[in-house]
């Protein structure tokens, strides 16, 4: 660790991101609840479309039930050897009580009931929202907002969504950053991780009981990484590669 004159919060974010490594052989450490609670409350101050937060968090601890689930996540090493896996799932499908929820306590919390963001917040949330994320069945309604939206792109710039694959990937995009917050956490809680998705997802909702609207994200295994196993090197792109000053 460094010496507090150098610890700087950009120090302290280098050492978490260099103890992130996609852990697959745990020693037999077991993980404490405090450190699994404060994971996941960080991993819920993750930035959200809308601030629609549509993860939810499963908790498999218990070593029947991680074994039934390690054999769902095709019964690879960091499934097998974790201490425990945390299921990260999309819940795209309550929409309508997460916009509700969040616009309730947006109101509940403002200092000034007369203030100009919350009318916006009522139409957003009340509104704007539940109508964005309602998809019917055959994905219709998704065809007709892309071809609206195609017809306005033509005079001046705007969002090209709305098909049930942009939704899908709208609410992915936000609860793998969630999953990613959760693994930094408990980098910096000096525990260790693997995500995964490797898995049956159709059949973890089942052993879930969740119902088929939902998606698993990702499982992450988790544990202490066992000291005598060899990670594999490290290997990052240079940024020459993937880095443009436009
Ligand atoms: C979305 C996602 C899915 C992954 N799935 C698996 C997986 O199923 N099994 C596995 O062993 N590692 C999996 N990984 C871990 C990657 O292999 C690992 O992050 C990558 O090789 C870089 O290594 P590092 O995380 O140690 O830097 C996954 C990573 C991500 C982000």
């Amino acid at each position: 660790m460094s010496s507090p004159a150098q610890t700087t919060p950009a120090r302290v974010l280098d050492e978490i991101l260099a103890h992130r490594r996609a852990v697959r052989q745990f020693a037999a450490t077991p993980l404490p609840d405090e450190v699994v609670h404060r994971s996941v409350q960080r991993a819920m101050l993750a930035p959200s479309s809308g601030n629609m937060q549509f993860w939810e968090f499963y908790r498999v601890k218990t070593p029947a039930k991680k074994e039934v689930l390690a054999h769902l996540c095709l019964s690879q090493d960091a499934a097998l050897n974790a201490a425990e896996l945390m299921v990260v799932v999309v819940r795209k499908d309550l929409y309508r009580q997460r916009a509700r929820r969040v616009l309730e306590e947006t109101l509940q919390l403002a200092p000034d009931p007369q203030a100009a963001y919350l009318q916006k917040a009522r139409l957003r949330y009340g509104k704007t929202y539940p109508m964005y994320y309602f998809m019917d069945p055959l994905g219709i309604k998704g065809i007709f907002t892309r071809l609206f939206l195609r017809l306005k792109r033509l005079t001046r710039p705007g969002v090209l969504t709305g098909s049930a694959c942009d939704l899908r990937v709208t609410a992915h995009k936000n609860v793998a950053l969630a999953a990613q917050t959760f693994m930094l956490s408990i980098a910096a809680e000096g525990y260790d991780s693997c995500p995964m998705e490797g898995f049956d997802g159709p059949r973890i909702r089942r052993f879930l009981g969740l119902p088929r609207t939902a998606e698993i994200s990702m499982v992450i295994a988790l544990g202490k990484a066992d000291p005598h196993a060899e990670l594999p090197p490290r290997v990052r792109l240079s940024m020459e590669e993937v880095y443009r000053e436009v």
